[in-house]
């Protein structure tokens, strides 16, 4: 044999050797025993692989501390005030997290006259009728964070800030569809009648 070709069944050996190393993996860690969410196991005595929380299990999420936050209801039922600071940018916040998950079926203007609804969708109540427009902040993050009726909760989708973004939102859009001319105060009316509702509003 030439030194060459020696140098070859080396190389023929080492990628022979890499090879079966490989092969050697397998698929075990894909096919590990495991348990998925929610289903049963014969591990535990109680038959169920979930496991409930060790008792005084804290959440660090921020309802852990505030349930108010979390479930907008007090001892008292719903609350009917913000739990956070009302602010102009936590009603464009509302207003744009309102317009992307809300609006297709609830309407822009609260109606309930959305596109997903002329196209077949049970028709949600008007946000401005009176039942509905009495209802508290706390409804309507209830609503969302429980879900109504045929309407699937938001809870998964939405965070509690921006839940309450929302609700701010609604209440606020609630008193534009019922507001006269003597409900905008004298400084901003002046640019409502030039036609001007971006530039001229307090922030
Ligand atoms: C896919 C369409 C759809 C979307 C999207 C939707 N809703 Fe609804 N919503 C409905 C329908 C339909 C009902 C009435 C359900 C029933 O009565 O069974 C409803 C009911 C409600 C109610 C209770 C009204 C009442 O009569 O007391 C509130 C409040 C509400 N929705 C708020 C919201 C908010 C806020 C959002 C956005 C985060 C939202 N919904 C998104 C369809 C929708």
């Amino acid at each position: 044999m030439t030194r060459r070709t020696h140098r070859d069944a080396r190389w023929l050996v080492a990628v022979l050797a890499l090879g079966l190393l490989l092969v050697g993996c397998g698929r075990n860690m894909a096919e590990q025993p495991k348990v998925g969410t929610l289903q049963p196991s014969p591990f535990f005595a109680d038959g169920s692989g979930s496991r409930p929380l060790l008792e005084g299990t804290v959440s660090r999420e921020r309802g852990g501390i505030d349930p108010v936050f979390f479930t907008g209801q007090d001892a008292g039922g719903l609350v009917t005030e913000l739990p956070i600071e009302l602010s102009y940018e936590l009603l464009l916040r509302g207003q744009e997290r309102y317009d992307i998950f809300c609006a297709m079926c609830h309407g822009y203007t609260g109606e309930g006259d959305g596109m997903i609804v002329r196209r077949g969708f049970p028709q949600p109540a008007s946000f401005n009728e009176p039942r509905l427009l009495d209802a508290s902040v706390g409804y309507y993050f209830s609503a969302m964070t429980n879900g109504f009726g045929r309407m699937y909760s938001y809870a998964s989708r939405i965070p509690p800030e921006d839940r309450w973004a929302i609700a701010a939102y609604v209440k606020a859009l609630q008193l534009s569809q019922n507001a006269s001319i003597d409900d905008v105060p004298a400084e901003v009316r002046r640019a409502l009648e030039l036609g001007d509702s971006e530039g001229s509003l307090p922030r």
